[in-house]
């Protein structure tokens, strides 16, 4: 018995960097974003229960998309709070007894596959706290208060973290009880926090987050490149 998995979806923001818009009902493709993260858990067989945190005032609309769409595994809907962390937390009380693997994915990253799903359950068994990452494309510089670089880190050994990061789920959850409070950057930087390894494993080019409006061109486009198409259910916005 090696116990269950659930995935965990935030998707409480508010989506400023967009306008102030709740990302999660962004239509992409017709459809509401948080959907495509949805299907993806639902049809991995590595995922046992999901658990979706939304903004409270969307829950009535949340809890029908996912009765349209006809998802079997999703045990919870719940409200999210006025930070990320605290919207995992959320998630993270509500999910089943049986979880021994937490995965914890952005509803704000709509194109991520069942390949990183599973290469995340699998991370997380062996190594406890694992989240996916691409090397950074671009040479990235450190700006100082005055407007000049103050320095240009070594780009081989930089990485852009991803969701879904994978945990045993008790780690997680003491690492969200012990963590300083205002520590509120990801998930796997509350595990760094408790002094445990954190490993890496390969993430997805294609796995981007929509924070900005060019970036639902952009999720639109991987979509498609992808051949995966719209799920069913309830429209954005509907
Ligand atoms: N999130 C959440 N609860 C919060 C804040 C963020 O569940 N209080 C979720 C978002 O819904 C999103 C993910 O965390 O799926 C990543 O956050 P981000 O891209 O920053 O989304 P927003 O916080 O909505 O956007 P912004 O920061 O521009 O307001
Ligand atoms: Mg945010």
């Amino acid at each position: 018995m090696t116990g269950a998995t659930t995935g965990i979806i935030v998707a409480a923001g508010s989506g400023e960097r967009m306008g102030g818009v709740q990302k999660a009902f962004q239509p992409l493709l017709g459809r509401a974003m948080v959907a495509y993260s949805l299907r993806a858990m639902e049809a991995s067989q590595d995922v046992d229960h999901i658990v979706l945190v939304v903004a409270s005032d969307s829950l009535d609309k949340a809890t029908s998309l996912v009765s349209s769409m006809g998802l079997c595994k999703v045990s919870a809907v719940c409200a999210g709070g006025a930070t990320r962390r605290e919207s995992v937390l959320a998630g993270l009380r509500a999910a089943p007894d049986d979880s021994h693997v937490a995965l914890v994915h952005d509803g704000a990253r709509p194109c991520a596959t069942t390949e990183l799903i599973a290469r995340g359950v699998v991370a997380a068994r062996e190594h406890g706290a694992a989240v996916p990452a691409v090397p950074v494309q671009d040479t990235i510089k450190e700006r100082g208060q005055d407007g000049r670089v103050v320095a240009t880190p070594d780009r081989s050994r930089l990485y852009a973290a991803q969701t879904p990061q994978a945990f045993r789920i008790e780690l997680l959850k003491r690492a969200h009880a012990e963590a300083p409070p205002d520590l509120l950057l990801d998930d796997a930087s509350l595990v760094e926090a408790l002094g445990e390894p954190v490993h890496i494993f390969e993430g997805d080019p294609g796995n981007i987050k929509v924070t900005t409006p060019i970036d639902v061109a952009v999720a639109e486009a991987v979509l498609r490149h992808r051949g995966i198409a719209p799920p069913d259910g309830q429209e954005a916005g509907s």
